[in-house]
């Protein structure tokens, strides 16, 4: 069992602006969702645990060891997809991981050789791996991502925002291959995408402004808005009266009617029960830190 283990982690930057405010987290093995909407402070935070960026402040230890003093533990145990890489050399994929590979210090040719047959094979991407990186599709790339990220067997692998850019075809294996592969590993997915955390992650964590808003799994974080859901169809002329009366969490066209959901402790008159999801939960835990 892997752990890693954040204590109440600052970070601000040179500019001032304070990108992650005592944040405290403990992530175990499986599918960790990172949730939160952009400038929530998610790519702050992975590039911290990584070792790309100092903390001002706090603490990160990788089963029991200090990371922000060693960064080289972690980077031996890590593998890393992040938020901007895409752009490739015009080099075949085989050579691109085998480059890579050495660059992790898989020195052995022949183990370097069966990893990264057996990754091409892992990510389907076996038939094209003479052809050029720079020449593959958005979800290839990603894929193409994923294996550099598994090379030389990673304890933790940490992907920011990966399935931005792909069609939910693509999304869809791309997540289903992360899932796979979390089983013996501590996976960090961070996503603003309500619908990459529902299913996939065992625990998860909203943020915004650099702070926590809520965490646990996800089906608790749902069952905690039972009975506290409602919505109502309503005239557009309306909604400024309900936004001003009710505690509303999303408002959507639906056939071209207005609906609202609403927050409430109890039915307010002419309001349905609505079965809580998890982008209740998201939006509830957003509305409540804006205000
Ligand atoms: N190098 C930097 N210097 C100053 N501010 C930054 C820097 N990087 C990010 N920020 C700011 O920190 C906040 C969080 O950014 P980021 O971590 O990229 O969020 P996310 O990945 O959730 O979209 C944003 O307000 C962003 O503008
Ligand atoms: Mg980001």
């Amino acid at each position: 069992m892997n752990t890693l283990k954040i204590n109440n982690l600052s970070l601000t930057y040179k500019n001032g602006h304070q990108a992650i405010q005592n944040f405290s987290l403990e992530i175990n093995n499986g599918m960790f969702g990172l949730l939160g909407p952009n400038g929530a402070g998610k790519s702050s935070l992975m590039k911290t645990i990584v070792g790309l960026q100092k903390p001002s402040s706090g603490s990160i230890m990788f089963n029991d060891v200090d990371i922000v003093g060693n960064t080289n533990y972690i980077k031996k145990n890590l593998g890393f997809l992040p938020q901007d890489f895409g752009v490739y050399p015009k080099v075949s994929a085989n050579d691109l991981l085998n480059h890579i590979a050495i660059l992790k210090g898989i020195k052995n040719n022949d183990e370097r050789s069966t990893q990264i047959q057996y990754l091409l094979q892992k990510v389907n991407l076996w038939d094209f791996k003479d052809k050029e990186v720079h020449t593959f599709s958005g979800g290839m790339k990603q894929r193409f991502g994923v294996a550099q990220a598994l090379l030389g067997k990673p304890k933790i692998i940490i992907v920011d925002e990966p399935t931005a850019g792909l069609d939910p075809e693509e999304r869809n294996r791309f997540n289903t291959l992360l899932n796979d592969i979390s089983t013996e590993v501590i996976v960090i997915l961070s996503t603003h995408l309500v619908e990459d955390v529902k299913n996939l992650c065992s625990e998860m964590t909203i943020m915004n402004k650099g702070k926590i808003l809520k965490s646990g799994r996800p089906k608790e974080l749902i069952s905690t808005l039972d009975n506290k859901i409602w919505s109502k169809s309503i005239k557009k002329e309306e909604l400024k009266f309900y936004q001003t009366n009710f505690n509303v969490i999303s408002q959507q066209l639906i056939e071209r009617q207005l609906h609202v959901t609403i927050f409430s402790m109890e039915r307010p008159k002419n309001f349905e029960a609505t079965t809580p999801l998890l982008e209740h939960v998201y939006f509830y835990a957003l509305s409540q830190n804006n205000e």
